[in-house]
Order: C-alpha cells, then sequence, then structure tokens
C-alpha cells in the first residue's frame, strides 16, 4: 500500500513581526528565513516521519533543489516531481509573537498541472493505494477522477479552503480533513458546533476529521464520534501544525492503528510542531511523538 500525495512544494519567505500587519500599514520585521514548505511538501514528511511509503507528485521550478533535497531527507520518494522552467511556487509568511501566522502563496502559470501529468503521475498506482490532495494545485477534480477509475481511495485536506473546491467532484472523496473554517466552508454552517453533523449529511460516505484549534479533534468514521483533546504548548509558530496532524493521522490509519490511537498521536506530534518554527523543519520524529506521549500520561 502506496501513498501518492499531489501536491504543493513552496519556498516559504517567513518573517517574524510584533504584529500581523493590517491594510495600508507598514511594519519592520523583525527576522527572515527562507524555508522548505507547501502544504503537499509538508504532509508528505510528517507521513514519511511517522514510518507511511509516500510518493510526492507536483511541479518543481528551477530553484526547487532545497525542497527536493528536504523531501529525500525525510524518505519521500521524488520520482515522479515533475521539473518546470522558471520559478517554483512560494509563499510569504508572517508570524507573530504568539506563533500565529498569514499566509500569502503564489504560483505562476508555468505550474499548471494538466491532465497530461495527472494520468503519468498516478500511472504507478493501483486500488491498495490511496491518493492525497490539498487545495494549492490547480487541477484537483481531475486528479480524483483519475484516481478513482483507478480503484484508489481519496483523501482531501481542503486547504485552503476557496471556491476552486466547488468545481471538485467532494462526493468522490473517502476521506476529509479539515479544520473548523475549510469544515464551515464546505458544509456551508457557520455554528462550529454542527459543522460535523453538516460535513456528514453532505458526504456521508467519507471518514471525517476536524480539527478545532484549541479545542482539539473530532472524527466521524462508521457512524462512530471521536474526541481528542491537544497537548497545550507555548505557541512558537503554527504553520504546518495541521500538516504534521494530517500526515500522523493517515500514517496511523494505514498502519492499522484505532482510530483514537491515530488521533492522539497526530495531536502529540502537532503540539510538538507548533513548539518549534517553520513548516517542514518543525515536524517531529515518532520517538519524540512517543516519548511525549508517554511523559503525558
Ligand atoms: O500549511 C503550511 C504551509 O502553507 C506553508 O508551508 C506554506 O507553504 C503554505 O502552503
Amino acid at each position: 500500500m502506496k501513498i501518492l500525495n499531489f501536491g504543493s512544494m513552496n519556498l516559504d519567505y517567513v518573517y517574524s513581526v510584533q504584529e500581523i500587519v493590517r491594510t495600508g500599514e507598514t511594519v519592520r520585521a523583525l527576522s527572515r528565513k527562507v524555508c522548505c514548505g507547501g502544504k503537499g511538501l509538508n504532509q508528505s514528511i510528517a507521513l514519511s516521519k511517522a514510518g507511511a511509503p509516500v510518493w510526492q507528485g507536483g511541479l518543481l521550478g528551477e530553484d526547487g533543489g532545497p525542497l527536493r533535497a528536504a523531501l529525500e531527507e525525510s524518505g519521500v520518494h521524488t520520482e515522479l516531481i515533475h521539473g518546470v522552467a522558471g520559478p517554483s511556487s512560494h509563499t510569504v509568511i508572517q508570524v507573530d509573537e504568539k506563533g500565529r501566522n498569514c499566509i500569502l502563496f503564489y504560483a505562476h502559470e508555468g505550474l499548471r498541472v494538466t491532465d497530461g501529468l495527472i494520468a503519468e503521475t498516478l500511472a504507478p498506482f493501483g486500488p491498495e493505494d490511496w491518493l492525497l490532495l490539498q487545495n494549492e494545485l490547480d487541477n484537483a477534480a481531475q486528479m480524483i477522477r483519475e484516481a478513482k477509475a483507478r480503484g484508489m481511495k481519496v483523501i482531501l485536506n481542503p486547504s485552503p479552503a476557496n471556491e476552486d473546491l466547488l468545481s471538485v467532484p467532494l462526493g468522490l472523496v473517502d476521506c476529509f480533513l479539515l479544520n473548523e473554517h475549510e469544515g464551515a466552508f464546505l458544509a456551508g454552517e457557520e455554528d462550529p458546533s454542527r459543522v460535523l453533523s453538516a460535513l456528514h449529511g453532505k458526504f456521508p460516505q467519507a471518514l471525517i476529521v476536524l480539527t478545532l484549534g484549541e479545542k482539539g479533534s473530532v472524527c466521524l468514521a462508521d457512524g462512530v464520534r471521536y474526541e481528542q483533546g491537544i497537548f497545550p504548548v507555548q505557541a512558537v509558530d503554527t504553520t504546518a501544525a495541521g500538516d504534521t496532524f494530517t500526515g500522523y493521522f493517515l500514517a496511523g490509519l494505514l498502519e492499522g492503528r484505532e482510530i483514537p490511537q491515530c488521533l492522539r498521536r497526530a495531536a502529540m506530534a502537532s503540539s510538538i510542531a507548533v513548539s518549534r518554527p517553520g513548516a517542514a523543519d518543525s515536524i517531529p520524529l515518532p520517538a519524540e511523538v512517543e516519548q511525549a506521549l508517554a511523559a503525558a500520561e
């Protein structure tokens, strides 16, 4: 069983600021770092660190060497990544003193995912395998149709939530991992206490994992509801916390762990990521997660 993660790989330009800049304001950043990120790359690294066999699909520009190297150092298979002329996608991220962020994402025209690239990337995968997607690449609709035609299971992290999702065949998705904002967007339901049941009403076929920030996470699987709290830490940088959760949760499922254990490990891995700076760099190894879980008992 293999996971194909067809997703973004971004160079993150991360600025630490006292307060996130508001409309019309100019603020001086306290520091700047260039990091490896992208929801796709972060989730692949989290999956691989957590022990899952993962292949990264997607497009890298001429400056993408560090992104490929970061994936390979974490054991992610990179032979399906397609090189293109011009720069890779990038982000400008502000992180404030409380670890909160805001992210500006840019991918130029050359980073378009064609139907041909989808067919070529999915060719080695079949009914035993899973396709993981986020919402930073275009053409997710075709990726899902092609994966389903091959009998694959489709997992969607609809992040960032925007109108591009409206053209995606969400009824074909087997598992959603999403935060409260993405959940509200897809469910069309603002009341957080009703988002999970509204999502289940719309997508009864799917396993749903909804993360709720400081309130932890809830999961609905085969009609059973599970809850998991957070492990509180001093927040340094929340970037990639959700990606870490996604990678650890799915790796647990793939290993055949029970859902409560998948949720618990994902929650701890994500807490550790929040306590550290950066995106991919902040994702812990399983030994760190197990040690922290043992200490928390
Ligand atoms: O989820 C965090 C990621 O979102 C960052 O690494 C950034 O690249 C954006 O895609």
